[in-house]
């Protein structure tokens, strides 16, 4: 089991760019392999959840040729599309880490042609995480999908079935969810809707707009005709906000450090964390400086300072399902009380969160009582070093080693393998960002994983 130490930083100094956004990453070998010709993905993100992807398509007889490589694996990809027709997998198709390649390729592999069969797997996370949610749409659409696992869990066995289209209303507000109802709605022949509590991140809707399918909003409602065809598109993946997040907050909570993300996505459903840091305080700039495929990109910049504590609830939620962890570690370094509820959601991810964040702010010295649906964390005391453990969860190792240069002694963050499913690099970056002290030279220039885009910058 792999685990690095971090320790207290000088105020971080930096610009960099993160690597490719995952939710666009996952969905880019998704349409391309839906679309009706070659498309040439760039700035696809390298890590064992998006790889996951590709294997399921290659699987499925997709040809994914790689035209660059990082030491991560490739970040531009040549993909063949076949227009939705998929020959089934010889064998099963393994999920690894990832809910975003199981559920929304349930939603594509419903609507194969009769005959078609897949089973998909997961590791030992991902077999305990809910598959109903998108069972229970896909059934309603005449899917033939089927869970092996307890309580609708994992291995999910799929055999493809004439679709018919739905009117659905989902109970939760997952762009997982409604993204396999909309993939499913392409195989029927007519008008699907979704309904969202709250709106999810909309990159699918987005994307399928770039591929040339019609799709229509109305506040929280999606429409989407089906029998329409993906056109073949060469596609570009701007970088993640949620890796950036790390960052923000480090830099945000940290008097006299400098930040600057480039190339990143600023999507309105995925930026809640910026609005969040400056209710608390932080000074922040975002700068679309230009759209690329659909999605709006730009550049943040933080300057450190002290930050107070604030509530997130209700409709915020949504917006940072993944950055809790890391808003939580804000949190206990804000001055003041920071609340967080309507978070049940966070039981369900890669780890339970609120379990995981709750301990592990306790281990690092800070006072947190634990609700069903969230947390409150008495902000302001010194953290000092622990032993955290991740939970074999990559956004709980990230988030502590953030919290681990804001705090006094060592903190050793363990079973760090995790951290490959999203953020490769993750770990050489934070190691040069407590090195730049010893160098005497703290304004470490990290570059991305796309040596092509680099040189931009
Ligand atoms: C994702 C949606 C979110 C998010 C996950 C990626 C996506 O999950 O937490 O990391 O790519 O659609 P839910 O849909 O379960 O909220």
């Amino acid at each position: 089991m792999s685990e690095f130490k971090v320790k207290r930083c000088r105020p971080i100094r930096m610009e960099l760019r993160v690597p490719g956004d995952k939710s666009i990453s996952h969905r880019s070998i998704m349409m391309a392999s839906l679309a009706n010709g070659p498309c040439e993905i760039d700035g696809f993100l390298p890590s064992e959840d998006c790889l996951s992807t590709v294997n399921a398509f290659r699987a499925m007889g997709v040809k994914i040729d790689e035209i660059n490589s990082t030491k991560w694996g490739p970040t531009r990809l040549l993909v063949e599309g076949r227009r939705g027709e998929f020959t089934s997998p010889a064998g099963d198709i393994d999920c690894g880490n990832s809910g975003t390649t199981m559920r929304l390729l349930s939603g594509i592999l419903a609507g194969q042609k009769e005959g078609f069969r897949a089973r998909l797997i997961g590791d030992a996370s991902l077999s305990k995480r809910p598959m109903r949610r998108v069972i229970e749409p896909l059934t309603l659409m005449g899917a033939n999908i089927r869970a092996e696992g307890e309580g609708d869990t994992a291995p999910l066995v799929i055999h493809g079935a004439q679709l018919k289209p739905i009117d659905y209303q989902s109970p939760v507000a997952s762009a997982q969810v409604k993204s396999a109802i909309m993939l499913a709605a392409l195989f029927t022949d007519g008008k699907t809707t979704v309904t969202e509590p709250q709106q999810s991140r909309d990159h699918t809707e987005r994307m399928l707009q770039y591929f040339r399918v019609k799709t229509v909003r109305q506040e929280n409602q999606l429409t989407i005709w089906g029998g329409q065809t993906l056109e073949s598109r060469d596609f570009e993946v701007p970088g993640d906000m949620s890796s950036a997040a790390f960052w923000v907050v480090a830099a945000a909570a940290m008097p006299g450090a400098h930040l600057c993300v480039h190339n990143v996505g600023l999507n309105e459903s995925r930026t809640g964390l910026l609005k969040i840091l400056i209710r608390m305080g932080a000074q922040i700039t975002e700068v679309i400086d230009h759209s690329r495929c659909g999605e709006p990109v730009g550049r943040i910049e933080v300057h450190g300072g002290r930050l107070r504590g604030t509530t997130i609830e209700g409709a915020d939620i949504p917006n940072v399902i993944d950055e809790i962890p890391v808003i939580a570690v804000a949190g206990a370094l804000a001055e003041g009380k920071t609340t967080i509820r309507d978070a049940k959601e966070l039981r369900v991810k890669e780890s339970d969160r609120i379990a995981t964040v709750t301990n592990n702010l306790r281990l690092m010295g800070a006072q947190v009582e634990e609700f069903f649906d969230g947390m409150e964390i008495q902000g302001g005391a010194n953290l000092k070093g622990a032993r955290i453990e991740s939970h074999g969860d990559h956004r709980i190792a990230m988030a502590f080693a953030i919290a681990g240069l804001h705090a006094d002694g060592e903190t050793l963050i363990s079973d760090t393998e995790c951290i490959r499913t999203s953020y490769p690099g993750f770990e050489d970056q934070i190691r040069e960002v407590i090195a730049a002290k010893n160098k005497g030279n703290y304004t470490p220039v990290i570059t991305s994983l796309n040596p092509a885009t680099d040189k931009e910058f």
